[in-house]
């Protein structure tokens, strides 16, 4: 194993949308094709998801790589809030019928550094203005340290039945070292209160690789996060993009950090333990009980992954609400103003700075990739591999990473771990202007 951990340890993406950002041709995208989009899209279903990016946190996490803004003044919620809901009616106008409302997602930044007043006003504000599908799923992420009883209490009457707990791990070395320090008790509070108040899905995110994490340490990270029963689990491989956020990433220095083949045994072992604890690995970096709604998807082929990253819905129009936030509307993809002051300057007349158009091939190779990420087999009857394709495949069953039969490819279990390797290898853009070290993280 160790020599396949060597060899496919490279820089690629992780797959949320393809092509992925950095080969979007920003050139032949116009707001104006944008709008076509969603508005055709929207046309031929009627339903959409929504994710909503709420950048504030109230101390940084050195090892972050979301979009954040850092800051302890409250009287942020307010504007941010006002834009958010400004940048909705903007939306609402170009829809012609009354959207349903499939999904909603809460994500940052931290949700819950707004007050539940203010989180409430978000949410009735989009649910004044939609009917809401009778499948619907709201989540939110929590941060353990400052997700009160009361915002649980307020987004669970507003519908929300799902909630994921940044945990990341329990060691005070690496809790110093990332500067998170996040007591057991806290999570064990919010969870408690998550499933007295009748959440049906409560997730943990714990990430391996983070500096000084030993096996023993995560082991016992592992042992706490089990005695607590989420239903799902996020195990995350840490990223290391120190490259994009800036100062954020280097509170320790790479030699902290365990290396790829230490890394992997990590997840080897947490992912050994949560198997025998009742948990199924479900699509790349997740894991869910039998009765989970994910594990449930996965089993019926249902799954689906977009920017949120895996989803049980349906909805192909994904409007992105927010700072930063990105949307897709299977044709276009489209990402907002990254600056929040920015941001809440052109929220009402569409903040989107950057997209890309979908060709014909480009839907056909995400369909792809979808299915090897999410399911973990492929048709490939419509590919017609060029030479470079073909001998990489041969290779990576040569690797024992996949099998082919007639025109199905299926990822074997070992090959779960270079699952985004595999798709590489459709990639397109990626075989045409092979992508600088320095742009995705690592794949394992
Ligand atoms: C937006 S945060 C969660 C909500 C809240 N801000 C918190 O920290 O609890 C989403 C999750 O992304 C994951 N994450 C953040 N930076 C990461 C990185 N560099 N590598 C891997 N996972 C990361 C963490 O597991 C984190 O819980
Ligand atoms: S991990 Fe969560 S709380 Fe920490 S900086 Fe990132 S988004 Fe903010």
């Amino acid at each position: 194993m160790n020599h396949l951990i060597e060899k496919y340890n490279v820089s690629v993406p992780r797959y949320t949308s393809y092509p992925a950002m950095p080969f979007w041709q920003t050139e032949h995208f116009t707001r104006e094709k944008w709008l076509l989009n969603v508005k055709k899209t929207f046309q031929s279903e009627n339903k959409l998801s929504i994710y909503i990016h709420l950048p504030y946190c109230e101390s940084l996490c050195t090892f972050c790589a979301c979009h954040k803004r850092i800051t302890r003044n409250h009287a942020y919620e307010e504007p941010y809030i006002n834009a958010v809901i400004s940048e909705w009616k903007m939306y609402l106008a170009c829809f012609e019928g009354v959207p349903e409302i499939e999904e909603i997602h809460l994500g940052g930044g931290t949700p819950t550094f707004f007050s539940p007043e203010n989180l409430e006003k978000l949410i009735t504000s989009l649910l004044e203005t939609a009917r809401v599908s009778p499948r619907h799923e709201f989540s939110f992420e929590g941060h353990p340290n400052n997700t009160t009883y009361a915002h649980l209490h307020t987004l669970r009457k507003l519908g929300f039945r799902r909630v994921s707990f940044g945990v990341q791990d329990y060691d005070p070395a690496v809790q110093q070292a990332i500067h998170r320090v996040q007591p057991f008790e806290n999570v064990q509070n919010v969870t408690r209160w998550a499933k007295e108040l009748g959440y049906t899905s409560v997730s943990h995110d714990l990430v391996f690789g983070l500096p000084f994490q030993t096996l023993e340490g995560f082991r016992d990270t592992v042992q706490k996060t089990l005695s607590l029963s989420p239903d799902r689990l996020s195990l995350y491989s840490y990223a290391h993009v120190p490259w994009i956020k800036g100062i954020g990433q280097r509170g320790y220095s790479e030699e902290n950090l365990p290396t790829p083949g230490e890394k992997r045994r990590l997840y080897e072992t947490a992912r050994g333990i949560f198997e025998q604890n009742g948990y199924f690995e479900v699509g790349m970096d997740h894991f869910a009980r039998a009765d989970d709604a994910m594990f449930m998807a996965y089993r019926e082929g249902r799954l689906n992954r977009n920017f949120m990253g895996y989803t049980t819905t349906q909805a192909r129009l994904l409007i992105g609400l927010g700072a930063s936030a990105i949307s897709d509307a299977w044709g276009a993809m489209a990402q907002n103003e990254k600056n929040v002051d920015a941001y809440l300057e052109s929220a009402a007349t569409l903040p989107v700075v950057k997209g890309h158009i979908q060709s014909a091939r480009d839907l056909a190779q995400r369909k792809l990739i979808q299915d090897i990420m999410c399911r973990f087999t492929a048709d490939l009857s419509g590919q017609e591999p060029d030479d470079l394709t073909r001998s990489r495949l041969l290779e990576l069953e040569e690797d024992g990473i996949l099998e082919i039969s007639g025109d199905r490819l299926s990822v074997t279990p070992m090959g779960r771990a270079f699952i985004r390797n595999v798709c590489v290898v459709f990639d397109e853009y990626l075989k045409e202007k092979p992508s600088p070290e320095r742009t995705f993280s690592k794949a394992i």
